[in-house]
Order: C-alpha cells, then structure tokens, then sequence
C-alpha cells in the first residue's frame, strides 16, 4: 500500500516536470519583417525527392509577418515551370534535447501539405535520413482536423525507417482557429502533444538502426542527441499525398485557406 502512493506521488512529480523548462529562444514574429538572424529561406522548385509541385520564393506574398503572425501564403500562379508558389524557412539556431512548442492556424484545401518539423543542423550521421528528422505536424489539407507527428532515423535512404503516431483525428477543424503543437525532446524519448494533451511518444532509448545497410550509429539515442533546427513550409501535391495526379490550378480555387499563421515558436531546455 505504501509502494502504491508512492508511485502516485512520484507520477504527479514527474509529470510537473514542466516547470523545470527554462525559455532559450523565441521568435513571436512580432516585427515588421522575417528576423534573418533566425531564418534562412528555401528558394526554388526543388520537390525533395516527394515530388511537390510548389516554386518557393521569398517575397511578400509567398512568406511575411503580418499582424504578429508568421504568414506562409501559398499563390496560385504561373512561376519559373510551375503552377503554384509558396514559403519555406529553416532556422539557423539549432538545440539537443528540450521542449519545442509552435502556435499554429493550418491551411485548409486539397492537397496543400503544411509542415512543422526539425531537420538534424549538420548531418552527423550521414543523409537523410541517417541524422533524423523530427516531424512535429504534418497535415494533408483535404482534412484539417487530422495530422500526424513522425520520426525519420534508422540509415541512409533507402535503408531508413520510421515510427509514426499514423493520421491522428483531433475532431477539431485546425484551419479555424490557433492551436499549440509541442513536443518534448530528452534522451530517452520524444513525447508529441496538442493542446497540451499528450497523443504520441517515440521512444529513442535504443539502437536505432534500421537492420539494413551500413549501421551509422555506435550508441542507442543516436541520431537524436544531436542538434536540429525548426522548419516551417506549406508544400502543395508529392508523393505524400500517393502517385498523383497532382492538384491543379482549377482545382485550387476551391482551396479554403491558403496560407499557414505562426504566431509564436518557443524553446525550452
Ligand atoms: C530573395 O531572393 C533573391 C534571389 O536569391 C535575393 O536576391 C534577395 O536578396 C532575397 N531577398 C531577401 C529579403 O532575402
Ligand atoms: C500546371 O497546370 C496545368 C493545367 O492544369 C497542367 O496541364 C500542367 O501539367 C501543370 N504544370 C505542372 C508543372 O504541374
């Protein structure tokens, strides 16, 4: 009976835990432009082998701040070959281990495909995706009440793997309102939460290798116990939304929402 409240008690330490974090960084976009001490941006039609049929720019219309809140607004619009333009930036700082929280409102239409994630700052381990990738949001358009949190690890394509959360139904439409995606990041695992509540956990305290092709790690943890950087991007049409064909321009406007707000990321450690 002892040992029962015990347990009790030491749960209700751990889980407030919270209060431990200590703010590190932030970025509220709250200025008149992108703070390009914190930001690179993505240019180009690159489709990152999955096939995305966006250009992405750097102007005002595809990626601004506006109204305290990081808008990526995706243009329907003949540019370069393609047929639709958008945003995407990487962050330049980069953190091992913490609590990484971004206040978001989704797109919402067919085949937009926007991104909250981390990408490993410098490739320890090899490419992608031997130095991981950490997707805290990631949502197809046509249903914004449903996104998934992924890790990818495990060895170089095509030796790499995953562990997913799968499509996750919050029975709530993203695209109305602001919503709080965070994780929580420690050398044991990778906890994923909306809203505060707690839907997905990855475990890393194991060898991560996949079992195929060269073995990159030497250690359990590895690669998350390096450090990555956010990334923030609506992409349109890929591979992730199966062979295609793609959204076209006729189809897009019917596209609800077309762009993503952030209006604040924060890091904890
Ligand atoms: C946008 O990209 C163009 C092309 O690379 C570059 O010349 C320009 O300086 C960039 N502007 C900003 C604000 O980064
Ligand atoms: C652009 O849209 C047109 C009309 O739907 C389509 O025929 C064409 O293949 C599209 N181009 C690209 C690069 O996706």
């Amino acid at each position: 009976m002892i040992y029962f409240f015990w347990f009790i008690f030491a749960a209700v330490i751990v889980d407030s835990s919270y209060a431990d974090w200590h703010l590190v960084w932030q970025d509220e976009f709250d200025g008149e432009e992108l703070n390009l001490n914190y930001w690179n941006y993505q240019l180009g039609g690159i489709n990152f082998g999955s096939h995305e049929i966006e250009y992405y720019t750097n102007r005002t219309k595809n990626i601004r701040i506006e109204n305290g809140h990081l808008v990526i607004d995706v243009q329907i619009e003949k540019y370069d070959s393609y047929n639709f333009t958008s945003g995407r930036i990487h962050g330049k700082q980069a953190w091992t281990y913490g609590r990484f929280e971004a206040r978001a409102c989704l797109p919402s239409g067919h085949q937009l495909w926007p991104a909250i994630w981390m990408m490993p700052h410098h490739s320890k381990y090899g490419g992608w995706a031997a130095s991981g990738e950490i997707d805290i949001m990631e949502n197809k358009g046509d249903h914004p009440a449903i996104f998934e949190s992924t890790i990818h690890y495990g060895g170089k394509r095509p030796y790499n793997t995953h562990t997913a959360s799968g499509p996750r139904n919050f029975h709530n439409d993203l695209s109305k309102d602001f919503h709080l995606y965070a994780i929580e990041w420690d050398p044991k695992e990778i906890r994923f939460f909306l809203d505060n509540n707690h839907f997905f956990t990855a475990n890393i305290d194991r060898m991560m290798w996949s079992g195929k092709g060269p073995n990159p790690y030497t250690r359990k943890g590895q690669p998350f116990d390096q450090p990555f950087h956010w990334i923030l991007n609506v992409a349109i049409g890929g591979t992730y939304f199966g062979p295609g064909p793609y959204v076209t321009p006729e189809q897009a406007k019917y596209w609800p929402k077309s762009t993503m707000e952030i209006d604040y990321l924060l890091v904890y450690q």
